[in-house]
């Protein structure tokens, strides 16, 4: 499947997305389209409104960018448990440009379904927990920004309009 990356501004990432509830043939070319666009824009991971569809799905780059084949497709998730609490900086496909340190918990445990609909559970702390907290967040229509300080948000606001304007800080 071919798909656009979906930047600010784009209601698709502030919907809240429904449940797979078949897993059918459509999910791996979902899967790989994903993949390609994250691949294209040297992303670590990508939750489905980003490319305008409205489902549980998220592919993270278990590789952070090596570009080899890691890709995992992570369907339905939720997190079960979340421990500690540290301050990383992210950035999101969807808003280029900006980039925001943003308090999240440490460690999470999280159950989610395969491209086969098994059940799986998984552990992670540092990186990975982090863009796993990342990309669910896209799953409930929060974006990264949500979780900054109102004062820091506000600072952002000329760049948040113009991507929502044209794509793009510049
Ligand atoms: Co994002």
């Amino acid at each position: 499947m071919n798909f656009d990356l979906k930047k600010y501004g784009d209601p698709v990432l502030r919907a809240v997305t429904e449940k797979v509830t078949e897993f059918d043939d459509s999910l791996p070319s979902i899967i790989e389209g994903m993949a390609e666009v994250l691949y294209n824009e040297n992303g670590v991971g990508l939750a489905a409104p980003q490319v305008g569809l409205s489902k549980k799905i998220v592919i993270i780059d278990l590789s952070f960018g090596e570009k080899v084949d890691c890709i995992l497709p992570v369907i339905n998730p939720e997190i079960l448990e979340t421990e500690g609490e540290c301050v990383m900086e992210e950035g999101c496909l969807s808003f280029p440009g900006i980039y925001e340190d943003i308090a999240r918990p440490e460690k999470v445990k999280v159950r989610f379904q395969d491209i086969n609909g098994e059940t799986r559970e998984l552990e992670a702390d540092g990186f990975l927990a982090r863009v796993i907290q990342h990309e669910f967040d896209h799953l409930d229509g929060i974006l990264f920004v949500d979780r900054l300080s109102i004062v820091k948000k506000n600072l952002l606001i000329k760049s948040l309009r113009s991507i929502a304007e044209k794509g793009t800080i510049d």
